[in-house]
């Protein structure tokens, strides 16, 4: 039987948590001043906290003491978490759960590659923990998207090369990261925006079982 390792972003591709991020990375920027714009916040998607923190303070012009620096990724994370506690398993993205049960069906492998640190409690509150195989996210990584490092190690806990991966990505420097790994990288979201991609859809009601099934025999 044919397998592929299937990998999943986490936050605007399984989760609609992207619109968290963003308001309150914008919120914080307000509070000292930066203000952020919709191109910039994409730049943001999939990048570590700590990138993030960085780049908004380089558009800002701001250099800042690294206690102030450490306080404020806390207040950030602190609101985010204040959104994530509200949320229940109806932000889970449309026809996730439909595809994630027909690669369990095919017996492939999943694993989840993302930047985030919070993303196992996610998963735990939405239901989905139990259907990835490995979970590879912020916390075993030393090097943020566009590197490859975090779909690399997720390759390595499946047990598959990486040309042998599939990548699902809302984020410009996460498909730029499938795409250094030697994945092949399907950008879900806006077409002028991950145009890098091998593959681009809106979302997962667009996704055929057909296209999962010629994906696993290739
Ligand atoms: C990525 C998000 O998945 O995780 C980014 O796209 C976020 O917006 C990054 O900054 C880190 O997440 P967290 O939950 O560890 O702050
Ligand atoms: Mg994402």
């Amino acid at each position: 039987m044919n397998k592929k390792g299937f990998i999943f972003d986490l936050d605007g591709v399984i989760v609609d948590t992207a619109k968290y991020h963003f308001l309150a990375w914008q919120n914080l920027a307000k509070s000292i001043g930066i203000d952020f714009t919709h191109e910039q916040n994409e730049q943001l998607k999939g990048v570590s906290r700590v990138k993030s923190l960085e780049k908004i303070l380089e558009w800002g012009n701001k250099t800042i003491s690294e206690e102030l620096f450490a306080s404020l990724m806390g207040k950030k994370n602190e609101e985010y978490l204040s959104f994530i506690e509200k949320m229940t398993d109806e932000e889970v993205l449309p026809d996730v759960p439909k595809i994630l049960a027909y690669l369990i069906a095919q017996k492939q492998p999943i694993s989840l590659g993302s930047a985030s640190k919070n993303a196992r409690p996610i998963l735990e509150k939405v239901n989905l923990l139990s259907k990835f195989d490995a979970i590879v996210d912020g916390n075993d990584v030393s090097k943020a998207k566009p590197d490859p490092e975090v779909f690399l190690i997720a390759a390595q806990h499946l047990n598959m090369k990486p040309e042998d991966c599939i990548v699902f990505e809302d984020s410009v420097a996460g498909v730029q990261a499938a795409n250094t790994a030697n994945m092949i990288s399907i950008g879900i979201g806006e077409r002028n925006v991950l145009h890098e991609a091998d593959y681009i859809f809106s979302d997962f009601t667009e996704i055929e079982n057909s296209f999962i099934q010629e994906l696993i025999n290739r």
